[in-house]
């Protein structure tokens, strides 16, 4: 057995802020108290640091194929940099392909990461093609631990499902436990606008941002939230980005309905202004949903605060600039959707603790303990407690760091936060007992991460 102290740091967890001592043994936190007494192989000192349970990213697409390429981290080259940046959980996307069956998709997903992780991994099934077949294998998938199903109300010809589809797959998730999670934009009428938007010329990166109107993501947050009520199942919404969305989402949640929204860093901090960089430039901020205009982020904010956005994940999805971004020179529906982000959420979300947007338990909560009790890993992940896994960050709360392409670790050729100083750093980060990262330097091997099987959703009211 071996035994790891971590003395005088300030444990923060959702709930606590408490100036207390450590013990790992093995995999396990075992004990938080006065190490008076205590032995220990190793020890770590966090004086003047926070210590933290690792961050719960619960929503990546290592690899996901997109508009004719391919995201462009690996689970590997991924999740070592989800470490870097103080995250030792990610919740991926595993795909059911038109056509196939989850079951198809699912194995596919675990070959891509068995053996290849840095941190422990999950996975969320999106369903694609939503059949007979397909409603009965998610009963089977939420056994193995794949409780939690994404359907899309865009990219029609792609992922898109259409009401009939979702209410069936609702249904579903009620009579199961599953919890359908959405992409919420009216992908039928966007692909109206889309037309006639390359038929006036209007080819540039910002006119994603154009035709991927802010109402159109309201109109789909508000169907998807009336066909849950109708299939009385609960709902969670991915990546909104929108006021008008927000409020629907609002209004559900006061009506004391299950309603959960997840929002993500890129629409807190970056907007339009970054899309209609000029030259190709904004095809870097390409994600759906779009960027928003700046006036959206104080409203996330508040919806952060307010707990009607309950969970910030990153979407993460790198496409490099040069060839994969690219393949929309002329024509801005064909730049590949998403963006990087795995490994700046942590920092990016303390930097709001600093600025004042967010207490420092609300972050934790946030990016921590929600996310682990939305997807049924609570309180295995997303706390520091006797029995959790010992998943936990040193982290430098005044250290500064430049974002950039240049030093970050995600495999990706730009960084869309380029230039920005940010104040915090994890500074040591341990996985299941193991220091994966400390003080700048790489100690984890791919194949330390293992797949965790989720229990249900924890937050139901
Ligand atoms: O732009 C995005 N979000 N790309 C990834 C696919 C998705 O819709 O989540
Ligand atoms: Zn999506
Ligand atoms: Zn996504």
């Amino acid at each position: 057995m071996s035994r790891t102290l971590i003395r005088n740091g300030l444990v923060i967890t959702a709930s606590d802020e408490i100036g207390t001592d450590v013990l790992i043994e093995d995999e396990k936190v075992v004990a938080l108290g006065t190490s008076d007494g205590w032995t220990a192989d190793t020890v770590i000192d966090a004086t003047g640091k926070y210590v933290i349970p690792g961050g719960v990213d619960a929503h990546t697409h290592m690899e996901l194929p997109f508009g004719g390429t391919f995201a462009s981290d690996t689970f590997e080259t991924g999740t070592r940099a989800a470490a870097w940046g103080g995250t030792t959980t990610i919740v991926d996307f595993a795909v059911q392909s038109v056509g196939g069956t989850l079951r198809e998709g699912l194995d596919a997903w675990h070959a891509k990461a068995e053996g290849n992780c840095a941190i422990d991994y999950a996975f969320h099934m999106i369903m694609g093609d939503v059949t007979e077949g397909s409603l009965k294998e998610m009963e089977t998938l939420i056994g193995e631990g794949i409780t939690s199903f994404k359907l899309f109300m865009a990219y029609p010809g792609v992922f898109y499902s259409d009401d009939g589809k979702i209410l069936r797959a609702l249904q579903k998730g009620a009579e199961t436990g599953g919890l359908i999670m959405m992409h919420a934009e009216n992908g039928i009428a966007i692909d109206v606008l889309v037309e006639q938007a390359l038929a006036r010329g209007n080819t540039d990166p910002k006119y994603h941002g154009v035709v991927r109107h802010a109402l159109l993501e309201a109109e789909a947050t508000n169907r998807a939230i009336k066909l849950a009520q109708v299939a009385g199942s609960p709902l969670y919404i991915v990546h909104l980005s929108a006021i008008e969305a927000l409020a629907e989402v609002t209004r559900a949640r006061d009506e004391g309905l299950n309603v959960f929204a997840e929002t993500c860093p890129q629409y807190l901090y970056l907007s339009t202004d970054d899309l209609a960089r000029p030259g190709f430039e904004g095809a870097k901020y390409v994600c759906s949903t779009p960027l928003r205009p700046e006036e959206h982020q104080a409203a996330l904010w508040k919806g952060l605060r307010t707990d009607d956005l309950s969970v910030v994940s990153t979407d993460h999805c790198p496409f490099c600039f040069k060839g994969q971004k690219e393949l929309g020179l002329g024509d801005f529906s064909k730049i590949p959707n998403g963006l990087p982000g795995v490994e700046t959420r942590m920092d990016l979300l303390h930097q709001a603790v600093l600025d004042g947007h967010i207490g420092r338990r609300r972050w934790i909560e946030i990016a921590c303990a929600t996310p682990a009790r939305m997807f049924g890993l609570y309180p295995r992940k997303g706390t520091i407690a006797p029995g959790s896994d010992a998943d936990v960050v040193i982290y430098d709360p005044a250290a500064t760091q430049v974002l950039s392409a240049e030093t970050h670790h995600m495999n990706v050729d730009y960084s869309p936060y380029e230039g920005r100083t940010i104040t915090g750093k994890a500074q040591t980060v341990l996985s299941r007992g193991r220091v994966i990262i400390d003080n700048g330097e790489y100690l984890g091997s791919a194949g330390h991460g293992r797949f965790l099987r989720r229990e249900t959703c924890q937050t139901l009211r």
